[in-house]
């Protein structure tokens, strides 16, 4: 076979990756290399064009397609070629869009590349536009089409459930296709977690292999496939779900795709994962670079038997504690249906007089007045069948009309593709914010998938209905950010139903799971460390798992550190202890919040986990070590290297975090370190079972405050 070459390059480039495309002498657009970075001198040399960059079906592919679309005339094809590009510079990236047409319908589709140099992040995104005179039907459209080259593939996928997120899992990708996707709707992420690994050659550790990372910015159903075809070849295709979700697209009318981020590593999964912490921090997530708050959550201690002399009791709690919040979770409303449990009063958020007789204003000002910010729990997008929204309000609500009724935690879903009820879901919000400026904070929970779908608004397009339900609510929390630009806000999902860039735009941070024992959080963080900063993943202290209180603080302390416990129930050594804790955590939460992520020792591999976070200077540290090994006898502890230090710099090595009276398990050698030692050496930590450590690593020329 004689292949055309073309010879006009497209070039997307970072610091460590580069993507070429190939305009073929067809005109098509050829994906011609991805992988590390290139010499420029060398661009001229790859001529690749096997694989077309963003193959549409119908004409000649043989493969998964990046997109679909049926013609107005009912034609099934269709034909992209290249038209034009254009390269701008914009807010710390490269911008290039890449302008494809059929030559036969009026179909223009516009790739949309963007590269964050410093980050080596591409985020890839897509618009199709329907320039003729008719509708046409969109059965696929993918945000991203990438094709690997290797002798092996190895596709790292994070799922779970409700209260065991993130289980982390290596398979090798054979001959076919593999689907990772969901089909929720809403709590799209409880199975299936939006994020992947796949390495070339061999599995990727953390330090070593070639390693691409992806994620979707969408709060809803998003798939993943990855298809290995007759040559060996794999093809990644990274998009919307488009099961039961045909788009029609009118005449003039244009689909915008959500972004697929990822970056390319030849070092290993760490780098992969500090490059898109380094992009979040920046691009991604709402105040990536700012604080985050410390809080005290009342759904552990209380569940929903509260009533407001108990909260302000629980004020002084937080108080005590030293943390900046008070955060009130859910129960504290439903008037004509109070909402003593799960069945009732989603919808009806005007607060339960009988538990808040002077209402949120009131505990507000209380906790304000005790020197405690106060924030609130709500679930706007859900509505109970007990409760006075139902009863007005029927035809708000997903589900179908001549079936029965399908719960879930016995609730229904809103149809927030409906303006009116996005208009009722801004409303809840910005009432609840509007009752009095000290309302500081909101958990935005989501504690259902859809099931028995019908949107009564959509009527004969209900194939929109999964995608048009998050566009209704990006429009809901667009409109609630111009309001309140800065407010933190939790992303919740009844645990982590919802973890992903899309929603990360307009959240601080996300309630990863609601399993707060701490050794299955060790395994929970360390799957979302991989793809999200610490300063997103919400670590509260609970009574949940047998470990010392110790133990699941410092788990804890790895991400955005909280407390939901029953304070009154410590004894006076733990107490003294969680007052310490929260100030140790306010003096390493910058390092923790901003430095760079190394993952030591895994816990899937040995009883153990060590990671640590490094200043962007290189002058401090804090490493996290966790044992509960009961079988030392067999298994010797070996000293945890550490990574990402200055070699020649000298450290001083601290433990903190202890417990009042007991000794450090690290031997602190009066404090002096070289970088080279600890990263060749490396820290003995003297075992137990569930025994714990932080330690600070420092040059003394600190700028931690
Ligand atoms: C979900 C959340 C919990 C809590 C409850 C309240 O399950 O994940 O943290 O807020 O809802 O009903």
């Amino acid at each position: 076979m004689q292949l055309v070459y073309g010879q006009e390059q497209l070039i997307i480039q970072t610091d460590q990756t580069t993507l070429v495309f190939t305009i073929g002498k067809d005109k098509k657009l050829y994906q011609s290399y991805l992988g590390a970075r290139l010499n420029p001198a060398d661009y001229a040399k790859i001529k690749d064009i096997r694989h077309e960059a963003y193959h549409p079906a119908g004409t000649d592919n043989l493969f998964e397609p990046a997109i679909q679309v049926l013609q107005a005339d009912g034609n099934p094809s269709l034909d992209l070629r290249y038209q034009k590009h254009d390269v701008q510079q914009v807010d710390g990236h490269q911008q290039t869009i890449i302008e494809l047409r059929d030559p036969q319908y009026p179909v223009k589709v516009n790739l949309i590349l963007k590269a964050f140099p410093k980050e080596s992040i591409i985020t890839s995104s897509v618009t199709i536009e329907n320039e003729g005179k008719k509708p046409v039907v969109l059965k696929q459209y993918a945000s991203s089409m990438l094709h690997l080259d290797a002798p092996n593939y190895w596709l790292t996928q994070f799922h779970g459930d409700w209260a065991a997120e993130m289980r982390m899992d290596e398979v090798p990708l054979n001959s076919g296709i593999k689907i990772i996707d969901s089909k929720l709707g809403a709590r799209a992420d409880m199975y299936q977690s939006p994020v992947f690994y796949v390495a070339e050659d061999k599995p990727a550790s953390e330090t070593t292999g070639k390693v691409l990372a992806g994620t979707l910015a969408w709060t809803g159903n998003f798939r993943f496939a990855f298809e290995v075809d007759n040559h060996n070849s794999l093809r990644i295709i990274s998009g919307i779900n488009n099961y039961n979700s045909e788009w029609p697209l009118a005449a003039g009318e244009q689909f915008n795709t959500p972004a697929f981020i990822f970056t390319f590593s030849d070092q290993g999964k760490g780098q992969a994962s500090r490059n898109l912490h380094d992009w979040a921090r920046n691009y991604a997530v709402l105040d990536g670079k700012e604080p985050r708050l410390t809080l005290l959550n009342n759904w552990e201690a209380t569940g929903m038997k509260f009533d407001q002399q108990k909260l302000v009791h629980l004020f002084d709690n937080g108080v005590t504690l030293g943390v900046d919040l008070f955060l009130l979770d859910d129960g504290w409303f439903g008037r004509k249906y109070p909402r003593d449990n799960d069945h009732t009063s989603l919808g009806d958020w005007q607060e339960d007089p009988k538990k808040l007789p002077d209402g949120l204003g009131y505990l507000a000002k209380a906790a304000t007045d005790k020197g405690i910010k106060f924030g609130v729990w709500l679930e706007p997008e859900m509505v109970s069948p007990k409760s006075e929204l139902y009863e007005k309000h029927p035809d708000w609500i997903l589900k179908l009309p001549n079936r029965d009724e399908h719960y879930y935690r016995n609730q229904l879903v809103l149809d927030l593709t409906n303006p009116k009820v996005q208009d009722f879901v801004y409303d809840v919000v910005d009432k609840t914010l509007s009752i009095d400026q000290h309302i500081a904070y909101v958990k935005w929970d989501c504690n259902r998938m859809m099931t028995n779908t019908y949107s009564p608004y959509l009527k004969h397009e209900q194939s929109k209905v999964a995608v048009a339900y998050v566009q209704g609510l990006y429009k809901v929390l667009d409109r609630l950010r111009q309001k309140y630009p800065h407010l933190p806000m939790m992303l919740c999902s009844g645990g982590g139903g919802r973890t992903d860039y899309g929603g990360l735009k307009y959240f601080t941070e996300f309630w990863p799971s609601d399993n707060t024992d701490g050794l299955e959080r060790i395994f929970i963080q360390w799957g979302y460390s991989n793809f999200f900063p610490a300063n997103t993943i919400a670590a509260h202290i609970t009574s949940w798992g047998k470990q010392p209180l110790k133990f699941r603080t410092d788990v804890a302390m790895m991400g955005k550190l909280g407390y939901d416990i029953e304070v009154g129930h410590m004894n006076e050594q733990e107490l003294a202890f969680s007052k310490l804790a929260v100030a140790t955590y306010k003096q390493l939460s910058p390092i923790i919040w901003q430095g760079d992520l190394y993952r030591l020792l895994n816990p899937y591999e040995q009883p153990q986990a060590a990671l640590m976070y490094v200043a962007k200077q290189k002058n401090e540290a804090v490493v996290f070590q966790f044992d509960w090994n009961t079988e030392r006898r067999n298994k010797p502890a070996y000293p945890v290297l550490l990574q990402g230090l200055d070699a020649k710099k000298q450290y001083r090595v601290e433990e903190v975090n202890l417990m009042p009276d007991s000794k450090s398990r690290v031997d602190e050698h009066g404090g002096a370190y070289s970088g080279d030692y600890l990263m060749k050496v490396g820290l003995h930590f003297n075992g137990q079972h569930y025994a714990s450590s932080v330690v600070k690593i420092s040059t003394g020329e600190g700028t931690t405050k």
